[in-house]
């Protein structure tokens, strides 16, 4: 079982063996539907010694074809606006998502697709052992916090997660690509200041 993991006091060469066999197990996963479309199942990315972790809705199109999340326009942007803050994809950031299979037609996830995948997304968590985790879009901050407001109203704040970590909502860069405008109180903008408050986090 994933939940028996322990993962108290890894070396860090043992924690990323850990992850290549949940990754493993995940690869072979038939448990929903979504196993039945997918091209790659797409488990993660970055660096997993990282104190920041995020995590994205489903993986999309030119994921599913490359096994790997946040490739595409909307990953492409997410990595610019962190790198404007001298956030490195490759060595600061762990980066998956809610399930790890592509949804048909880029569909949301249903609940109990997220169910059934939870587990390897629990495990993850319990492996990187991440100071912040950033909830890209409103599915990540369903399946991980209990809060109804929508997230424009909870985005850029912080919430108490597992092991320790902060969690903080954040707008998901598909919904920034419709709105181009970087004025004072656009999504852009207001993505920009909450990324300079990831920064200083984890400069504290
Ligand atoms: N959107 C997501 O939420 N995740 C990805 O991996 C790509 C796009």
């Amino acid at each position: 079982m994933l939940t028996d993991i322990n993962t108290d006091n890894l070396t860090p060469k043992k924690k990323v063996k850990i992850l290549n066999e949940v990754k493993e197990i995940c690869s072979q996963c038939k448990a929903c539907g979504l196993h039945k479309t997918r091209t790659n199942v797409v488990f993660s990315d970055g660096n997993p010694s990282a104190k920041l972790m995020i995590i994205g809705e489903a993986p999309g199109k030119n994921e599913d074809e490359r096994g790997l999340p946040f490739v595409g326009r909307s990953g492409q942007l997410l990595e610019r606006l962190l790198a404007n803050e001298g956030i490195t994809r490759a060595n600061d950031v762990y980066i998956c998502n809610t399930v790890k299979c592509r949804p048909p037609e880029n569909r949301v996830p249903t609940n109990e697709e997220k169910e059934l995948c939870k587990g390897y997304l629990d495990a993850q968590i319990s492996l990187i052992k991440p100071e912040i985790i950033l909830l890209c879009g409103a599915t990540a901050v369903q399946s991980m916090l209990d809060v109804k407001k929508g997230i424009t109203s909870i985005r850029g704040e912080f919430f108490d997660g597992p092991f320790g970590a902060k969690m903080m909502p954040i707008f998901h860069p598909a919904y920034l690509l419709r709105y181009q405008s970087d004025k004072e109180g656009s999504p852009m903008r207001l993505m920009k200041d909450d990324i300079k408050k990831v920064k200083e986090f984890l400069s504290r």
